[in-house]
């Protein structure tokens, strides 16, 4: 695992952008991005753009899968990781929007949609660069504490803390849905390289199970410990209960 501690989080950004550069440039053929929604990975999306615009990176013919989908939000809602991804993924590194996959948490058929959404991933090659936040209780994608380290794309129930913390984003906590769809551990592990960006205090002690481990089901992304090609690209703050 390489870490690389940023004085800010938009260094961390710019530095993790450029670790996904690599990636995506370094592939014969288009590109395949996981994608994360959230404020983490917002950073590294601006610098990407940034290369995108520049004509330094051209992902006009990449695909992406985001993590993770709300239950019961249509598409279209605002909240929707649907929407989200549009608007800070699909738009500004110019995706093409038939390229980009989120797991269908309005299907009628919630688990067809879970082995419909492996099997696209599967389809397209598999993810070259997975790009992750992490929650404040160590979980990624919405694989909260205790999930299966092999788990595969499901329907999981949000915790209580994980629905507060996305509570900012609603107009009470109430609105905030109770599940969700996500890739599993295992098929977030599949992923060829994975960059995680974590940034601020409330992220240290997650940040710190993460890197220093016990590998445990109770920190989900300690899984990652087990990955060849993982970089955590984090700030000052989040890196400061590492030993
Ligand atoms: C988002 C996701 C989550 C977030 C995590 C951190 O698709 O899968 O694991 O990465 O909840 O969220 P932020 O970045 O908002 O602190």
């Amino acid at each position: 695992m390489e870490i690389v501690i940023c004085s800010t989080a938009d260094e961390a950004g710019e530095v993790a952008a450029a670790r996904v550069a690599q990636v995506a440039s370094q592939k014969e053929g288009p590109a395949v991005l996981g994608v994360a929604t959230g404020s983490s990975p917002l950073a590294l999306y601006r610098h990407l753009a940034a290369r995108v615009q520049r004509g330094d990176l051209d992902l006009s013919g990449a695909s992406a899968f985001a993590l993770d989908e709300y239950v019961g939000l249509p598409a279209s809602d605002p909240q929707s990781y649907a929407s989200i991804i549009n608007e800070t993924v699909t738009v500004p590194l110019g995706l093409d929007p038939a390229r980009v996959h989120v797991p269908q948490g309005s299907a009628q058929d919630l688990r067809q949609a879970c082995e419909d959404y492996e099997a696209a991933i599967k389809a397209a090659g598999g993810v070259d660069v997975q790009i992750l936040g992490i929650g404040s209780n160590g979980h990624i994608g919405f694989n909260e504490p205790t999930s299966s380290l092999a788990s595969r794309t499901r329907i999981k129930t949000l915790n209580e803390q994980t629905r507060r913390d996305n509570a900012r984003f609603f107009p009470t906590l109430d609105d905030v849905p109770r599940h969700c769809l996500t890739q599993g551990l295992g098929t977030i592990m599949d992923a060829r390289a994975v960059v995680l960006v974590a940034q601020g205090e409330g992220k240290a002690d997650a940040v710190a199970g993460l890197i220093e481990g016990p590998v445990s089901a109770m920190c989900p992304g300690s899984v990652l410990q087990l990955h060849r090609t993982v970089t955590v690209v984090i700030d000052e703050a989040a890196a400061s209960t590492l030993t």
